[in-house]
């Protein structure tokens, strides 16, 4: 019988900063998340491999933003990188436990949305409002 109370992330607009890179990191990270609901029936067998693509695709991210706030920022960059790193640790911790329980996981995947849902509507953006200069329509700076 399937299990499918959560729901999964639907990358509506209100996830865009206006830089592309950026937007388009964000659609992948959140379709890694994503994957986790797909394989509800499954996730036993899967979340090892999902979760390591999380973290593996999550550090590319991270470096990417991090490179780009950290330019000519006037906003607090250290912060930033402070909430990332505690996300990493919360996604390789989360691989380390010999024993699944199905009920932490889906916890878990609970966390991973809201914490994702918060940090791109509210921390990316307000580091990207610092950035608003660069934020083009049709994205072409030249
Ligand atoms: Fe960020």
């Amino acid at each position: 019988m399937a299990e499918r109370k959560k729901t999964m992330i639907k990358f509506t607009d209100d996830y865009l900063c206006g830089i592309f890179l950026i937007d388009e990191q964000h659609k992948i990270l959140c379709s890694i998340v994503n994957r986790l609901f797909e394989h509800s029936q499954d996730i036993e067998e899967y979340y090892k491999e999902i979760l390591l693509d999380l973290e593996n695709y999550t550090r590319y991210h991270f470096a990417s933003e991090e490179a780009f706030w950290g330019e000519n920022s006037p906003l607090d960059v250290e912060e930033h990188v402070k909430q990332h790193n505690g996300f990493i640790s919360i996604v390789e911790s989360s691989m380390e436990n010999q024993e699944f329980d199905k009920k932490r996981f889906d916890e878990f995947i609970e966390f991973l949305v809201q914490w994702l849902e918060i940090h791109i509507k509210v921390e990316d953006k307000k580091m990207l409002r610092s950035k608003s200069h660069l934020v083009t329509s049709d994205n072409d700076e030249r």
